[in-house]
């Protein structure tokens, strides 16, 4: 049985052979880190050793990006460095399946050339500053799913980029997008392994990604997600907050099929972005 002193020992031990760290805060954080994980550590068999290091040396760039996101990571990072105030949009997470390089959009144009699967969903709204004023010409990038639930970076059988673009919104601020409604997905892999472990379900619930990068503002990156889905309230990667959640509606009403120029159902929801304005540091500590 290791007791507390053999693991205090062994601490004062280690850090006593770090002579001018490199990277102080690494230093720091990781001192941090085996100081809280150290007495944390039940048995383990050899087995089991075997088996979490070959979890861990196999995880590769995008399954360590998911883990961190789904053991909340990745969100606390985000909150740290947040100057969004709590009038404006807030702040989500990225997630492991944004890709560079996605086209631009002509207004209110698909952002899928694939007629394949779902209803359409279209969504809409305005983009303002905190104060409610509408904010021309801002682009912003948007991501879903496909009707099956994958990423177009990561399906073989996907049309590059789609369900991807960038969009911009009018002189007034207002911008539309459409793509298919996407589908719900489970966590798949390593991260699946992991909660599954520790008791939690895999699924994400429908939803569209955003991200806003416009001068004199901060970065805005988050999801929008729809009222009734069950697994909304929770999401197996904690990427949710409740004002992201929207009302949807399904419209199934031929003639209201017809006016969209459309051959199916579809559905419709409204999501307005507040953009919070930079603060210059000046300012800040003002
Ligand atoms: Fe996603």
């Amino acid at each position: 049985m290791i007791d507390s002193k053999y693991v205090a020992d062994f601490r004062a031990y280690e850090r006593s052979l770090q002579t001018g760290p490199q990277n102080e805060r690494v230093a720091h954080c990781v001192n941090r880190l085996m100081d809280v994980l150290m007495p944390l550590v039940l048995k383990p068999t050899r087995e089991e050793w075997d088996a979490m290091t070959a979890y861990i040396s196999g995880l590769g760039p995008v399954h360590t990006k998911l883990v961190l996101w789904l053991v909340g990571l990745t969100q606390l990072m985000e909150e740290i460095n947040s100057n969004i105030g709590p009038e404006a949009t807030q702040m989500g997470v990225e997630g492991p399946f944004f890709a560079p390089g996605a086209p631009l959009r002509p207004e209110g144009a698909s952002l899928s050339e694939d007629p394949a699967g779902a209803d359409w969903l279209f969504l809409e709204g305005i983009v303002t500053d905190v104060a409610g004023k509408p904010l021309p010409n801002v682009t912003m990038e948007a991501w879903a799913a496909n009707h099956k639930g994958t990423y177009s970076n990561f399906d073989l059988e996907a049309v590059p980029f789609d369900c991807r673009g960038k969009v911009v919104a009018d002189a007034q601020g207002r911008y539309k997008l459409q793509t298919p409604y996407p589908a719900q997905y489970a966590i798949k892999g390593p991260g699946a392994q992991l909660l599954t472990a520790i008791g939690r379900q895999l699924w994400r619930p429908r939803h569209v990604h955003f991200m806003i990068d416009h001068p004199g503002f901060e970065k805005l990156i988050m999801q929008v997600c729809f009222e009734g889905d069950e697994f909304a309230r929770i999401d197996s990667a904690l990427a949710v907050k409740e004002e992201h959640i929207i009302p949807i509606a399904h419209h199934t009403d031929a003639a209201a099929i017809k006016a969209r120029g459309l051959d199916k159902p579809f559905y419709t929801g409204t999501y307005d972005f507040k953009l919070q304005p930079v603060i210059q540091a000046s300012s800040k500590a003002a």
